[in-house]
């Protein structure tokens, strides 16, 4: 009786954990990428257009792109040349919430 209510319990926590990741990634999506690249990924915004970003629900856009590149993208920053593209965050997010953004932009193309 008493081991049946604590699996549950551990069940219960385990849920929750995995809840409260995505939603993490989600919300550091929502607050630091999805002015340029759109909240659904599609980049369909001002900025987005504006930059011609990527559609990120295509799966064909990231297609020959590595996980690591997309860290390294997210984390320092995209440049063409001198000039700036998009900074990066690795001071605003850990390596673990960079980790979780790339599986999110990854799922844009999953979820199609
Ligand atoms: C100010 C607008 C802006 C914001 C905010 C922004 N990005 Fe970007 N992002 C860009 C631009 C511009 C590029 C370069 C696109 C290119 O070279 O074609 C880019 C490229 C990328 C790339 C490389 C793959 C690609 O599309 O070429 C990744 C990964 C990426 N961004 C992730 C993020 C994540 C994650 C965030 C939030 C933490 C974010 N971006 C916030 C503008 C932005």
């Amino acid at each position: 009786m008493k081991t049946k209510l604590i699996a549950s319990l551990a069940l219960i926590l385990a849920c929750g954990a995995t809840y409260s990741l995505a939603a993490t990634a989600g919300e550091n999506w929502e607050t630091h990428c999805a002015k340029c690249h759109g909240a659904d990924g599609k980049a369909a915004t001002k900025l987005g257009q504006k930059m011609k970003l990527k559609d990120y629900t295509n799966a064909a856009s990231l297609a020959t792109v590595s996980d690591a590149d997309l860290v390294k993208a997210t984390a320092e920053g995209v440049k063409e040349g001198a000039k700036e593209k998009m900074k990066g965050y690795k001071d605003k997010l850990s390596s673990d919430e960079i980790n979780d953004l790339v599986k999110y932009i990854r799922a844009f193309a999953k979820a199609k």
